[in-house]
């Protein structure tokens, strides 16, 4: 998967949300975590926001030592985001992680300080180096569109959103938006949070298949050549399962079945947030 500059990131990463909410869980949540490097799922998602940096604090000890195998993603809070906060928050990130630099530093969701504002602190740490790429999430077209127009815009490297079987609503516009300027979107909830629906379509492929309607919920979200997901996995059982699902190729009565059970927009509809 490549990024607007050329440079590859998996497509399979990890997130991170709800980890380092239990101390009794910590350690199956660093052993899964490490796993899900050996695996190849080298991009870790977290924020600011996940147990008001305690993920942060988690994934700095699940990578200490194999921080450059690491595309660490991570996310600021909207009333952080004008420039001078959002300077304070990337250290406070980059303190808590345990490391010199974000891979990408995304805008969590759009807030009221004024974009411009945001793409400014954004590129100055870049400049400094504190940020190899910024994005954004939870950003529909027209907020992309506004971004793109403005000095510094179209530096913007992904918009990371809520894309998952039962809510496909970004197909209508948005995918074709980032497709047209060669941006992944970054689907989160991709298993739409442990809740799949449990439709006799799915049961059917997973069958055929050998996976679970689990694996199946990924492998189609990754169907796709411009879609990178960031399944969260605290199990070893899990990790392997949603590693298997990005080499499943799923094929066109596979698609037809899925488009009848979970049917693509039809219409421009809000853009769906967690
Ligand atoms: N930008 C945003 O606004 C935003 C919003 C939400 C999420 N996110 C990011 O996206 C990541 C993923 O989304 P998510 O955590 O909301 O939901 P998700 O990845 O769709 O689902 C996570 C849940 O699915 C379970 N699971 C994982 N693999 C499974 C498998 N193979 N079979 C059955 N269950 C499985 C996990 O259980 P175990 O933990 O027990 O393995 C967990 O309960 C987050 O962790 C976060 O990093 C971003």
């Amino acid at each position: 998967m490549a990024l607007p500059n050329g440079e590859t990131v998996p497509a399979l990463g990890q997130g991170t949300w709800q980890m380092a909410e239990r101390a009794s869980r910590r350690q199956e949540e660093i052993a899964a975590l490490r796993l899900g490097l050996d695996l190849a799922m080298t991009l870790i998602d977290t924020a600011e926001m996940y147990g008001e940096g305690r993920a942060e604090e988690l994934i700095a000890e699940a990578i200490a030592g194999r921080r450059d195998e690491v595309f660490l993603v991570t996310k600021a809070y909207p009333h952080n985001a004008d420039r001078q906060r959002l300077i304070a928050a990337c250290e406070r990130s980059l303190r808590r992680l345990g490391t010199d630099r974000i891979d990408l530093y995304l805008l969590h969701w759009r807030g009221s300080v004024p974009l411009a504002e945001t793409v400014e602190g954004f590129e100055a740490l870049k400049q400094a180096g504190k940020i190899r790429h910024w994005g954004v999430s939870n950003f529909d077209t027209a907020d992309m569109e506004e971004l793109a127009a403005m000095p510094g815009g179209a530096n913007c490297a992904t918009n990371q959103v809520l894309y998952n079987l039962s809510h496909r609503g970004s197909e209508y516009d948005l995918l074709p938006w980032l497709a047209a300027r060669r941006m992944p979107l970054m689907a989160y909830s991709p298993m739409e949070q442990g809740r799949l629906a449990r439709t006799s379509a799915l049961a059917e492929i997973a069958r055929k298949h050998g996976v679970t309607p689990y694996g199946v919920a990924l492998a189609w979200v990754l169907r796709r050549d411009d879609v990178i997901a960031i399944p969260k996995a605290s199990t070893e059982e899990h990790l392997r399962e949603n590693r298997k699902a990005a080499d499943l190729r799923l094929d066109e009565e596979d698609l037809a079945v899925i488009d009848r059970a979970f049917p693509p927009p039809s219409r421009k509809g809000p853009l769906a947030m967690d």
